[in-house]
């Protein structure tokens, strides 16, 4: 059932734990609150459940409104950190005690299905004492989940475990989320448990939504320099704005024809790394005439796919699916930045609906933004084999650590004292060591760009 919160604010006395939010839960989506302690995630979830009224605003459940509702009027239930057992009561009882409470007289069965469904069915005979921790998680889940609800809100539930074992209990979760199909709000202050479970995560900071949207649109999109540091690492640093290049409408090689009542669409195919700038120009009456030019760029690693129609009127609009290295960060359809950094001898680019600044104009601020594993790093020696169109910067290593999974480096810039990078460790380069001289590069279309006048640090010191 979808949740509809409108206007919802909470306040205690003269300080304000909860904004004005709106907010909507799809039905059956798994939905995360994330966001660092105290930013007003368990708030909102109480707010939800009837545990806490609201300052303001009014909460939908499908078409009810259920603001004044009694938490136990609400086809809600809530798992809690704690788990609250009953200690005194075995497995099928804590379970059982929700259809008890209803007067329901044959348990036995529901609770064999909600056991197996978690995985405990061989444990129903014991104490909450002689379960683990993951164990008793387990319970709680179906304690609440044998009620019905229609939604499900779980207020950090994991955070009491292990790291393996909240790793494992995540994605159970997700099964058994999916297995049942309802609703699921998860609270979490875990930015990778948001991002492995949720559909759609809601980043929280200082009682407002930051930013919505489903995980990989938070990472690779970030709209602030919050959800850019808080999720993942973000490199970012100052630039100025040289050149804005608007609506450029051209495809990836090759040219298209198309047909259509009123609007032609054209479409084109290319392939090769790297920005995809693309549109199409086009006359429509009846039919379309589509055509498309484009700028591929690297070795031949992604594929780019534009397609465009054009309107009776003749007047363009183009849009773009880019497939390969990474499908989620698109291409521009509409122009690009290039920008300037300090000591930087190339412009910098990015597509310009990668820019979440207010400015754009030339000669305004603008941090720019790029994600430490979406660089790579060559030596000085090689500098000459960096494909043509990447964004590139010189630096120096000023530390390299061995992760295992990875390599991290970080790297003094002009442009920013502490780039990092993270290189898969593969083939390591052994001449990428403290002291040398390299190249980063990565592309146009995995640099984005953030409102200057933000604080570059937000979302770091919650990690
Ligand atoms: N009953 C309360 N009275 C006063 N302040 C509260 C109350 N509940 C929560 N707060 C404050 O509201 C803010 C948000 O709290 P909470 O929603 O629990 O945050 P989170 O779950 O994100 O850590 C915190 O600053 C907290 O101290
Ligand atoms: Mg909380």
């Amino acid at each position: 059932m979808t949740i509809t919160l409108s206007g919802v604010s909470k306040t205690f006395g003269d300080f304000t734990a909860v904004h004005p939010l709106d907010l909507t839960i799809p039905e059956g989506s798994f939905f995360a609150l994330l966001g660092a302690s105290g930013c007003g995630k368990t708030t909102t979830l109480r707010m939800i459940a009837g545990l806490e009224e609201p300052t303001s605003g009014s909460i939908l459940l499908g078409e009810e409104d259920i603001t004044r509702l009694p938490p136990h009027e609400r086809p809600v239930n809530t798992v809690f950190q704690n788990y609250a057992l009953f200690p005194h009561l075995d497995v099928k009882e804590n379970v059982a005690f929700g259809l008890r409470r209803r007067g329901v007289k044959s348990v036995s069965k529901q609770v064999a299905e909600i056991l197996d469904l978690v995985q405990l069915g061989e444990l129903s005979r014991r104490k909450p004492l002689q379960l683990s921790g993951g164990q008793q998680q387990r319970v709680a889940l179906a304690r609440a989940l044998i009620n019905r609800p229609r939604v499900l809100l779980l207020d950090e539930p994991l955070g009491a475990l292990d790291l393996k074992l909240r790793r494992q209990m995540q994605l159970e979760l997700k099964r058994i989320q999916v297995e049942v199909g309802i609703t699921f709000v998860h609270v979490t202050h875990d930015q990778e448990e948001a991002m492995t479970m949720a559909d759609r995560v809601a980043v929280m900071y200082g009682g407002k939504v930051e930013q919505l949207g489903p995980p990989a649109e938070l990472y690779e999109h970030p709209r602030s320099t919050f959800v850019a540091n808080f999720l993942g690492t973000s490199n970012l640093f100052e630039a100025e704005i040289v050149f804005r290049e608007a609506g450029r409408r051209e495809g990836a090689s090759g040219a298209g024809a198309g047909n259509g009542e009123g609007t032609g669409s054209g479409r084109a195919k290319g392939s090769g790394e790297g920005t995809v700038v693309a549109g199409a120009k086009g006359t429509g009456k009846g039919k379309g005439v589509g055509e498309a030019k484009g700028i591929a760029e690297g070795k031949d690693v992604g594929e780019g796919e534009a397609e465009a129609s054009a309107a009776a009127a003749g007047r363009a609009s183009g849009e773009v699916s880019h497939a390969g290295q990474d499908s989620s960060s698109g291409a521009s359809v509409g122009g690009e930045l290039q920008v300037k950094v300090p000591g930087g001898d190339d412009l910098l680019r990015l597509p310009l609906d990668r820019c979440a600044a207010g400015e754009t104009e030339a000669g305004g601020k603008v941090l720019i933004g790029v994600r430490p594993e979406k660089i790579t790093l060559a030596h000085t020696d090689d500098a000459g084999s960096v494909p043509e169109g990447r964004n590139r910067l010189t630096g120096r290593i000023t530390d390299a650590s061995y992760l295992g999974v990875s390599l991290q480096y970080v790297v003094e810039t002009s442009a920013c004292p502490e780039l990092t990078v993270y290189e898969q460790n593969i083939e390591r380069d052994t001449r990428l060591v403290p002291g040398e001289q390299v190249v980063l590069h990565w592309r146009p279309a995995h640099t984005f760009a953030l409102d200057a006048a933000q604080d570059v640090a937000a979302g770091e010191e919650a990690l």
